[in-house]
């Protein structure tokens, strides 16, 4: 952990309390591939309440979710997008929603909702769950709100699949920082 964290965190502004968040964002990966095992309502309580921890604009919690684990409505969800497999797999999906009548700016309920699906993932991946964040099914918004029979108040903003991971192969990589950093002054 200590050679982990001089390594890849360069933190030299840390103190050790820093450092389970900062695991938690180096380590997480997307799972696409899960295990066939169920997750505990529990569990996914609980990484629920930390997401809408998330700061929004006014505090306004634009935020709204749906708990998907039956068979046929994962099925119906999966033709929505060509990430059929990875829904399928999942032990559960969460469908992330903007509530258009707690809206009070767009584009900052959905930053917010940004922020809160990535809360979503961490506390999700420092239970030892796996999750993937799944936009390309955006295309179908309104099909997945007609298929949940839910409001039209509520507009599609992601669905995460949630599993148990396959295996924990994943790699990623990002740009260096140096690169980003457009004035630095
Ligand atoms: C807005 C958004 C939409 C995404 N949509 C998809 C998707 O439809 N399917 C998928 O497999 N991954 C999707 N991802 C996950 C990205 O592919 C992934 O975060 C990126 O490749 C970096 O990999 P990492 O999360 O393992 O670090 C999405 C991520 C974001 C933030």
């Amino acid at each position: 952990m200590g050679y982990f964290c001089k390594k890849i965190y360069c933190g030299k502004g840390m103190n050790m309390s820093d450092l389970t968040v900062m695991k938690a964002i180096y380590e997480r990966r997307s799972v696409r591939q899960f295990q066939d095992a169920p997750v505990s309502r529990d569990c996914v309580l609980d990484a629920l309440r930390a997401a809408s921890w998330a700061p929004s604009g006014l505090n306004n919690q634009p935020w709204r979710f749906a708990i998907i684990q039956d068979a046929p409505y994962k099925e119906a969800l999966s033709a929505l997008t060509r990430y059929s497999t990875t829904i399928k797999s999942a032990a559960l999906l969460v469908v992330v929603f903007l509530d258009r009548e707690a809206s009070y700016d767009r584009t900052k309920d959905c930053q917010a909702i940004g922020a809160c699906v990535q809360n979503l993932l961490l506390s999700l991946h420092s239970m030892d769950l796996g999750a993937v964040w799944i936009g390309e099914i955006l295309k179908n918004s309104g099909r997945v709100v007609e298929t949940l029979k839910l409001p039209e108040r509520l507009e599609l903003m992601a669905v995460v699949a949630v599993g148990h991971p396959a295996h924990r192969n994943q790699k990623s990589h990002r740009r260096p920082i140096e690169e980003l950093i457009v004035l630095e002054k």
